[in-house]
């Protein structure tokens, strides 16, 4: 049998949450605070600069996409926003990057209380090996210091009901995470990365190793997230970009790869009416 690919599911399209999402993000964005300012960012790796001179905000309540054909530098971005960029040898970036209005980059901030607050989900979920799904949940709060039980079993229920797996595990919280299939074992990794609770959650491709129908759980479940969060998504979708997003950033790299950022807009304007004639040729599959 053929899989169904999530473009022809769309009718589904008319979930509940997704019509919510449309109706409310009919006009522009709605305008929340900025949480996060990205100015004159540039990455390298070692000699290579992948990524030049970027600068855009991320709001609160908002779910910004992140589009651009492979090799553009979107994961590069994403890792420089809670600098996960330096941990690969010989990598390093210039530039701001504030969190509330504090440089992340500078010689004060603390590198692992800062992915705290600007969590991250990857491609190919990561749950802990010989972890159950509970202690998977659990994990970042017990690496905090001694957490009561009691608090520990709260923040555990509500973060896998917030990531919409609660019902199906419930029963067996103490079972490997390796015995959940791969949709519920990538919405296991967003109930950990929401359970300390952080400021912005950065998602790579969260979807893209998914059949349809847990993509569409997913883009259901930052749709609800959003409420809460400040959502950074890197898509190669464009329909789920379409779909979820409030706000899209399109990135190219040029004949020296180097990636820069070509246009920022609310997420109907870059779809409908972009300024930039290589953005629409990318929006309206031409090129890339
Ligand atoms: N660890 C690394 N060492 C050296 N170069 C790297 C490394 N990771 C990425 N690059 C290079 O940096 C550039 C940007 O890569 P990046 O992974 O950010 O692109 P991307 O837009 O996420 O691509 P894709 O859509 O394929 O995931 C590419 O030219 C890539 O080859
Ligand atoms: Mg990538």
């Amino acid at each position: 049998m053929v899989e169904p690919t999530a473009e022809a599911l769309e009718p589904v399209n008319l979930r509940p949450k997704v019509v919510e999402r449309l109706a409310y993000g009919e006009a522009a964005p709605i305008q929340t605070k900025i949480t996060m300012s990205v100015e004159g960012l540039s990455a390298f790796y070692g000699k290579f600069k992948a990524l030049e001179d970027v600068s855009l905000d991320f709001h609160q309540q908002n779910v910004t996409a992140i589009i651009g054909p492979s090799g553009c530098g979107k994961s590069t971005l994403l890792r420089c926003l809670n600098r996960m960029h330096e941990i690969i040898p010989n990598a390093r970036a210039e530039g701001k990057v504030l969190l509330d209005g504090e440089d992340i980059y500078a010689s004060n901030m603390n590198a692992v209380l800062l992915r705290r607050r600007v969590g991250m989900v990857f491609q190919k979920p990561n749950p802990f090996p010989s972890m159950s799904i509970y202690d998977n949940v659990a994990s970042g709060l017990k690496l905090a210091g001694k957490v009561p039980k009691n608090y520990l079993d709260e923040v555990v229920e509500r973060s896998l009901g917030q990531a919409a797996l609660w019902n199906e595990v419930k029963d067996k919280l103490k079972q490997s995470a390796f015995d959940l299939s791969g949709g519920q074992q990538q919405r296991l990794c967003i109930a950990r990365a929401i359970a300390v609770q952080p400021e912005i959650i950065l998602m790579d491709e969260p979807a893209s190793a998914l059949d349809p129908i847990s993509t569409l759980k997913i883009e259901d479940l930052m749709v609800e997230l959003r409420k809460e969060y400040t959502i950074i998504i890197v898509t190669h979708n464009l329909q789920q970009a379409a779909r979820i997003s409030d706000r899209t950033a399109f990135m190219l790299g040029g004949e020296d790869r180097i990636g820069h950022l070509i246009e920022y807009a609310s997420t109907n304007v870059m779809f409908t009416n972009p300024t930039d004639k290589r953005t629409e040729e990318y929006v309206t599959g031409r090129f890339g």
